[in-house]
């Protein structure tokens, strides 16, 4: 599975990629907003981190519009993946842009026909959002299932993404039903490592080790 980044704060990015753990990173409107950056310069300055795909999402609802976009966005380095929303005019441009070449992340994935719809669009990515669909009730990781199912099916090349995680359990779960992709915010990614027992255990062998009194040199 790999592991994508939700977020643009640059020194988090930096931060994880050093780990040699992350695979890409996901951006959008939000994440932007929420860096305080402008959109071109932060999204340059994760390309150059990253080595995998950068997340970059229009902002157009048209056609046209998205194109545009879209053209200014892939400018800033090859990794750049396009995200569009899931909707006519954002699979139409999906379509579009990966005949052209370009790496897809269509996004706002709610349900299985809308992936896919994503699929026959040609996407790289499909971006389902299990958080979203917990908040109200219904229950996230049914659709990963569903998507996994429909593309095997069909044998459909795009990747299943899973974005709106919010918990280590959604990682995991993601993982067990077939996601190719999570993307994960940088707290919670930092959090899969975490277990009280390997804390509890390294605590134990430590002092263990000091009542030695040798050193590995
Ligand atoms: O990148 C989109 C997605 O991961 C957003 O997550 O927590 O805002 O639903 P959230």
């Amino acid at each position: 599975m790999k592991f994508f980044v939700d977020t643009a704060d640059v020194s988090e990015i930096s931060d994880l990629n050093d780990t040699g753990l992350l695979d890409g990173v996901t951006t959008n409107p939000s994440l932007i907003m929420k860096s305080g950056r402008d959109i071109m310069e932060v999204t340059r300055e994760i390309c150059a981190i990253v080595d995998g795909p950068v997340s970059a999402e229009v902002t157009a609802i048209d056609f046209d519009g998205m194109l545009k976009e879209a053209a200014v966005l892939a400018k800033i380095a090859d990794n750049i993946c396009i995200k569009l929303p899931l909707t006519m005019d954002g699979l139409k441009a999906c379509k579009h842009l990966t005949s052209d070449g370009h790496k897809t992340n269509v996004t706002l994935c709610f349900s299985a026909n809308q992936a896919l719809l994503a699929a026959k669009a040609g996407a790289t990515f499909i971006s389902p959002f299990i958080g979203r669909l917990d908040d109200i009730n219904i229950e996230g990781m049914d659709l990963i299932a569903e998507i996994r199912t429909i593309y095997d099916n069909y044998d459909f090349k795009t990747e299943i993404l899973a974005a709106s995680i919010r918990t280590a359990n959604h990682v995991k779960q993601a993982a067990l039903y077939g996601a190719d992709v999570a993307t994960i915010p940088p707290a919670t990614l930092r959090s899969l490592v975490k277990h009280p027992l390997t804390d509890k255990g390294l605590e134990a062998f430590l002092a263990d080790w000091q009542k030695t009194g040798q050193k590995i040199v």
